[in-house]
């Protein structure tokens, strides 16, 4: 029976401790905390973490995929990003395309969406084979010296560079290694402030905020010193700094500001390299756990490409390789939480969500669901045929979200990880150790230890 928004129907879920609830199970064990509690309360399962009163959050983990296409997609006007995660990366990364809302995210999403059709970003495509090959002289180098690489430091290595060369072409020596050295900081820190019961005020000269104001600041200045020396001189380029500073508003409003090009540019660069890095890890990582696949990648790799860099064509040649990224990006979600805030009563799977509450929907719960996935835990490609995924509920699988809020750069990260892995395992066996890997789910998921990685070159 349908349940109306008058109604109160309480989704069951833990108690937690007292004056805490469930904060510190979520903060040091989210992943696990989220599973059980599916397996345990079913498909809206309600947190509360903090003591009673103001400070309390309650968060409902919604797993079930008609529940995800509600809050993403048909009843999305109800949920805002006014949660504490997205005000926490607020604060740390302005106002750009993922965080901002309302009116200022219809005008941006105007001005930056010609950015990213798939004409424009196969215009990267050289650039990134261009980069894979790199790594295939860099990995010839380092295996000389030893057997192994660390998968998660060359694929945010590799990811970084290829975000930041789309940006700002040729221009990368000054942003790269400012980036390696700050954005682990800020996506831990964001992640812990979000869940945190208490809430030091940024401004406030606390040893924490000063680290982290450095550390943004630091972010900030090169940035804005890689836009004004554009301004001065434009290099003609068809570099994403370019086409956001020469952005018009095909509604006849002006284009974006300095400040407003370095918060798209900042987003960009954040959203952009950790969660492909992400996926690219955790791709290379379970095929070198199964030597099956990895050949049929490599087989498919040979027979499209031969010798040859990918080109544009290539790539939607390459499906099972396609198919099994999109599997590693089921298993290992790079986003595997997006949070939103109910605005106002509503109900979900047939459970009240109140106004102010945060529904938490998770890809690391839903991608395991075991009514959409049979043996949820085994790495299969075969799970990603057409067919199978034409029969398949849209939202069993949202690695790049959904509705109005969707990835921007999906179709940029997908050839990205495309045509690296094809070009790579063309190039390398791959054998991973089998031991379990040990994760950290800050903003982004991603491995919490090196991934040391043996690498055989095939020829
Ligand atoms: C494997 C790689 C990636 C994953 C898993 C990923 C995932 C996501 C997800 C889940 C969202 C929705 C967040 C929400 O609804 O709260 C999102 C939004 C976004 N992503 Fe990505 N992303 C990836 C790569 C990229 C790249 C390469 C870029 C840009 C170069 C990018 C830029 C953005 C932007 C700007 C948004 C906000 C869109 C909007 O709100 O209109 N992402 N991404």
């Amino acid at each position: 029976m349908a349940v109306s928004v008058n109604e109160r129907v309480e989704a069951p879920g833990p108690r937690g401790l007292p004056l805490v609830g469930s904060a510190l199970d979520l903060l040091l064990n989210f992943l696990d905390t989220t599973l059980k509690g599916r397996e345990k309360y079913g498909d809206v399962v309600r947190y509360v973490a903090g003591p009673p009163g103001r400070m309390r959050v309650v968060a409902y983990g919604i797993a079930h995929p008609d529940g995800i296409k509600h809050v993403l997609a048909s009843g999305s006007a109800n949920y805002s990003k006014q949660d504490a995660a997205y005000n926490e990366l607020r604060a740390l990364v302005g106002n750009g395309l993922l965080t901002s809302e309302g009116e200022t995210w219809v005008r941006q999403k105007r001005l930056v969406q010609p950015l990213f059709t798939h004409a424009r970003v196969a215009g990267y495509v050289d650039m990134m084979s261009e980069e894979s090959d790199r790594l295939v002289e860099r990995w010839t180098e380092m295996k000389k010296q030893d057997g192994t690489v660390d998968l998660h430091s060359e694929m945010t290595r590799f990811s970084l560079q290829v975000v930041c060369r789309a940006l700002f072409g040729s221009d990368t020596d000054r942003i790269v290694p400012v980036l390696r050295d700050n954005v682990p900081y800020l996506s831990r820190k964001a992640f812990t402030r979000s869940l945190s019961p208490v809430h030091i005020p940024h401004h406030w000269p606390t040893p924490g905020n000063r680290h982290v104001d450095r550390a943004s600041n630091e972010i900030y200045e090169v940035v804005d010193q890689l836009i004004a020396d554009r301004r001065a001189t434009p290099s003609g380029s068809n570099d994403l700094l370019s086409l956001l500073l020469n952005a018009q508003d095909p509604e006849g409003g002006r284009g974006l500001s300095d400040a407003e090009v370095r918060d798209q540019a900042l987003i960009f660069l954040l959203a952009g390299h950790e969660t492909t890095a992400t996926s690219l890890t955790f791709t290379f990582h379970l095929l070198g756990l199964h030597p099956e696949i990895q050949q049929k990648v490599r087989d498919e790799a040979e027979a499209v490409l031969s010798s040859r860099l990918p080109d544009h064509a290539d790539t939607s040649k390459l499906t099972y390789t396609t198919m099994a990224i999109k599997e590693a990006m089921r298993l290992y979600p790079a986003v595997y939480v997006i949070p939103r805030l109910v605005e106002k009563d509503d109900v979900v799977c047939g459970f009240t969500l109140p106004a102010g509450s945060v529904a938490a929907l998770s890809a690391w719960v839903t991608h395991r669901h075991p009514d959409f996935w049979d043996d949820p835990e085994r790495f299969d490609p075969e799970r990603f045929t057409p067919e199978k995924e034409k029969a398949r509920h849209r939202y069993a699988y949202f690695p790049f979200g959904g509705g109005p809020r969707a990835c921007i750069g999906q179709y940029f990260s997908m050839l990205e990880s495309i045509i690296s892995t094809a070009v790579l395992v063309r190039a390398f066996e791959f054998t991973s150790p089998p031991e379990p890997v040990k994760l950290f789910n800050g903003i982004t998921l991603r491995p919490n230890q090196a991934m040391p990685c043996r690498i055989e070159p095939t020829g």
